[in-house]
């Protein structure tokens, strides 16, 4: 580091969202897993046998709902600001985006710095908003609701038949899961481009985001 370059902290990210985030992530890469093996049990294996895939992907499954519900609430009762972290604003999706997509894709690697600087009260830049939305507002109440119906198909059989039936709701459950797996890999890459490969982590750890002032 230069004499020049002194360093700050911001805490980013509070202890109960920390905890939200490393069960839930350990909970879908199961799900991922154990998925897998549920829907291709003629060539994957890992677990053992089919109903032990299925068993614990029914604990990861009811794991992961009971913990969104806790983030939910955290984040509408307690704090009070999901919609202000979590939903992009008019400049974000006018220009914010396009800032942030050449910055991931040109200036990072010329060595530049995010057009976006992270505070506790804006803490996602325009890219990360419009794909947390989508996934904790849509995906994941989906995916959740799909999993309660196809785990409960004889007793809640009338609503299934009303959303179309047994087929399209497990067709439904699996391709948003693909959204899921499809997410790990690039939320995982996107991640490690900070100013310094972990320096996106250490907030998820220990909740303290370094700033650094040229
Ligand atoms: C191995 C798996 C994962 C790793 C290593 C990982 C890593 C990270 C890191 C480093 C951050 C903070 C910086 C950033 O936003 O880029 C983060 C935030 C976040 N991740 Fe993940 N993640 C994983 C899985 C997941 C999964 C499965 C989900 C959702 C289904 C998820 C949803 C989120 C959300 C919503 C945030 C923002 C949390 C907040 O501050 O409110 N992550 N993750």
């Amino acid at each position: 580091m230069s004499a020049h370059t002194e360093k700050e902290y911001i805490y980013l990210t509070p202890m109960p969202v920390r905890i939200w985030h490393w069960i839930n992530a350990l909970g879908i890469v199961t799900l991922c897993i154990t998925g897998i093996q549920i829907r291709f049990p003629e060539y994957v294996n890992i677990f053992g046998s089919y109903k032990a895939a299925i068993r614990l992907h029914n604990t990861a499954g009811i794991t992961v709902s009971i913990f969104y519900a806790v983030w939910l609430g955290y984040y509408l009762i307690v704090k009070g600001n999901l919609f202000r972290l979590y939903v992009p604003s008019t400049y974000d999706l006018k220009m914010g985006i396009f800032r942030q997509v050449l910055f991931y894709f040109y200036h990072f690697f010329k060595g530049g710095a995010s057009p976006h600087h992270a505070t506790p009260d804006d803490k996602f830049n325009p890219m990360q908003k419009m794909a947390y939305m989508g996934l904790m507002l849509v995906l994941m109440p989906l995916v959740i609701v799909t999993g309660i119906l196809i785990l409960n198909v004889a007793p809640l059989r009338e609503w299934i038949i009303l959303i179309g039936g047994i087929k399209l709701l497990v067709s439904a459950h699996f391709l948003i899961a693909c959204c899921f797996f499809a997410f790990l890999f690039v939320h995982v890459y996107l991640a490690t481009m900070g100013h310094t490969p972990l320096a996106h982590f250490k907030p998820m750890w220990d909740g303290w985001e370094e700033v650094e002032h040229h």
